[in-house]
């Protein structure tokens, strides 16, 4: 009954997340700096079951612009240059790496009907409604999306909880706005987990190929059960992981995982780097730890 409900609620939860706003399709974008990030919301927003009529992307990198202009023909544009890109959207977003994301901001001639979304990942607010001049503060915007917005499938924190582009975020997956800067500092960290995440599936693969497994299917089980284990988890509400935490059987093996995991101190160490990463976003000294390495005793 339990995997029914989950099933039913997870597929519900999907279902909205895929309806679109109709504002989101009405908007023309426009994206100064075609990076990485920009190109993964091109993608996102050009598949999008009603895409927006007009994207135009600005000419750096000149390769990605290409790409995606032969990737939506008659959708994707690209522009002469950053201001013909601004001069032609009605929402902009900035793509340009932090150490030239002001600069580039300032040499551009914005209007105030427009919306500015800034996916510079340190521009602080108070510096981007400077930069922009011209467009209301409340029309600008600091999201840090993640590249799987490409597949709608995105995890982004905003601030302010501006309504469009919550809406443009929603239908690339999740959107978690957020009142303040200072919440979204806090929230940063999070992202820092990634990299964590897959040294645990290669630690997993590692060791199952040590048993003998062949590395093909121990790798293609790991990425399987990796991802169906947090399935449910995509929508989490307050309660979410404390719950399933707790559902796991008493005595049984991923309660026993838990467990020792909790004695070798992994919990504590996980919380003690995202300190030390929240100390780096807020730019002041890390937090001294007394490290205690973990030592596994192998008493017969
Ligand atoms: N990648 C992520 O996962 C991620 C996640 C969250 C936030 N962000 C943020 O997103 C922003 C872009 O990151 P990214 O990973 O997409 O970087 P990226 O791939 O290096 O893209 C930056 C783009 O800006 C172009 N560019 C350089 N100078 C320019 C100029 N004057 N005018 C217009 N475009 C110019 C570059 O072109 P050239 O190659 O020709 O120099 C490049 O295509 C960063 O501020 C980052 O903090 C990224």
């Amino acid at each position: 009954m339990r995997a029914f409900l989950i099933a039913f609620f997870a597929a519900y939860a999907n279902l909205t997340t895929a309806m679109v706003s109709p504002e989101v399709s009405a908007k023309t974008y426009g994206f100064v700096g075609t990076g990485t990030m920009s190109s993964a919301i091109v993608r996102g927003l050009a598949t999008l079951e009603r895409p927006p009529a007009v994207i135009l992307i600005s000419p750096r990198n000149a390769a990605k612009a290409a790409a995606l202009a032969a990737a939506f023909p008659g959708l994707v544009t690209v522009a002469a240059d950053n201001q013909a890109v601004v001069d032609g959207c009605e929402v902009v977003m900035i793509g340009v790496l932090p150490t030239i994301a002001e600069e580039t901001c300032r040499a551009l001639r914005f209007k105030p009907s427009q919306t500015v979304i800034s996916l510079v990942s340190t521009a602080p607010l108070e510096g981007l409604r400077v930069w922009c001049a011209g467009v209301p503060s409340e029309s600008v915007v600091r999201a840090i999306p993640l590249p799987p917005v490409s597949k709608h499938e995105g995890a982004t924190i905003l601030t302010p909880p501006h309504e469009l582009a919550v809406a443009v975020f929603s239908a690339l997956g999740t959107a978690v706005p957020v009142a303040t800067e200072e919440t979204m500092k806090k929230m940063m960290p999070v992202t820092g987990l990634m990299g964590q995440f897959y040294a645990m599936q290669r630690a997993t693969q590692t060791w199952v190929q040590a048993q003998g497994v062949p590395a093909e299917d121990a790798a293609r089980y790991v990425g399987a059960v990796f991802h169906c284990i947090t399935y449910d988890t995509a929508e989490a509400g307050a309660e979410t992981f404390d719950h399933l935490v707790k559902e796991q059987t008493v005595g049984g093996i991923n309660e026993q995982v838990v467990r020792e995991l909790t004695e070798a101190g992994a919990y504590d160490a996980l919380s003690d780097s995202l300190d030390a990463i929240l100390a780096r976003v807020e730019g002041r000294p890390a937090p001294r730890k007394l490290k205690r390495p973990y030592q596994a005793t192998d008493e017969a």
